[in-house]
């Protein structure tokens, strides 16, 4: 989305400073959506579809991974395949941060089944209705975002796992509790809660376990890596990761710094941003890696080799 704001800006409303918040995250501003999530994620769908030479109505399933939506039902998906004019199956997944992984997940055994063959998957989030503004713990960490992918049956997915551990107290956010007479409602509860400090435990485990697991079941070596695609929770997190494992911290992309966390979009975002500046080319060996509430995670190794209908590569 457009409209952005910098910590500095977001200072003049909360008790925070851009000191504290980029010291701590790596975040420097983020996106609001003012469109509506529908709109965002419908004009990531239809980059990804002109990007891939195709039309909506070429696509036999619509996946998208989102823990946002405006609406409980229908699905965002639903809303996004009517934006599009697509006529396939639609259906979003939740897997909160890791959505864009388990996405990926879903797609290929829908591929690898023969039910379709030629896939849109959409991460989008708009987290600016999940936390709470009147707070400046959680708010400052999050941006509104959308990243899309068209999928078909190839070689190139050399690997991925996705995991979850049951565990609602890290990191939460429930639905509206209704009004229900005969029932007692929490009014205050509908915003995003995080145990900061276990989340970076966490995450920083996570990333570092499931990207050894992933180049082990490709059989890569770390060395071959060219680049990570980490969610983009917080720097620190990346940086403790890169630590810890044997691949450079040069070879981790981020945006973070002008996105925040846009949640299960943060990959599909940070692809996108890497291959229209040329730094992802055709033959490399990427690693994308994610972690969120569930709690969830979700990595693989994929060799790039981005095809449109008219060309081999
Ligand atoms: N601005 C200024 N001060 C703040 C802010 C803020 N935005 N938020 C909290 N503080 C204050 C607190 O009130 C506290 O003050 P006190 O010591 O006077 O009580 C102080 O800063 C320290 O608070 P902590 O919560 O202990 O801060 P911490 O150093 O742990 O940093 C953070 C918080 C950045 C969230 C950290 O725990 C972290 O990196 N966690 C990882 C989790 C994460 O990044 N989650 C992202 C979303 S989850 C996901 O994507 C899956």
């Amino acid at each position: 989305p457009s409209l952005s704001k910098t910590n500095e800006e977001i200072s003049e409303l909360l008790d925070t400073s851009d000191e504290w918040i980029f010291s701590r995250t790596g975040i420097g501003s983020r996106h609001f959506c003012e469109e509506g999530l529908t709109k965002l994620a419908a004009r990531a769908g239809s980059k990804a579809l002109s990007d891939a030479d195709c039309s909506a109505l070429e696509i036999d399933y619509l996946l998208c991974a989102t823990f946002s939506n405006e609406y409980a039902t229908p699905s965002l998906a639903c809303l996004v395949q009517q934006e599009l004019g697509a006529t396939c199956p639609s259906l979003d997944l939740n897997a909160a941060c890791s959505g864009f992984i388990y996405g990926l997940e879903i797609a290929a055994a829908l591929l690898a089944s023969g039910r379709a063959k030629r896939i849109l998957l959409i991460a989008a989030e708009a987290m600016n209705h999940l936390v709470d503004w009147t707070k400046r713990d959680i708010s400052v960490l999050f941006g509104d975002g959308a990243g899309a992918v068209v999928l078909e049956k190839g070689d190139d997915l050399l690997a991925l796992r996705t995991s979850a551990a049951g565990k609602a107290a890290p990191l939460y956010a429930k639905n509206p509790q209704g009004n229900c007479p005969y029932l007692t409602q929490d009014a205050d509860d509908c915003y995003m809660h995080m145990d900061g400090k276990e989340i970076y435990k966490f995450a920083v485990n996570a990333m570092v376990q499931d990207i050894l697991q992933v180049l082990a079941i490709a059989k890569a070596d770390p060395a071959d890596v060219d680049y990570v695609l980490p969610h983009q929770a917080n720097m620190r997190i990346l940086e403790a990761a890169a630590k810890r494992l044997p691949i450079s911290q040069e070879k981790f992309l981020n945006n973070m710094l002008s996105k925040g966390n846009t949640s299960a979009a943060s990959i599909p975002i940070l692809l996108d941003e890497a291959c229209s500046a040329g730094t992802i080319k055709t033959g490399q060996l990427l690693v994308m890696s994610a972690f969120g509430a569930g709690l969830t995670t979700g990595a693989c190794v994929i060799k790039w080799s981005k095809k449109t209908k008219n060309t081999e590569n």
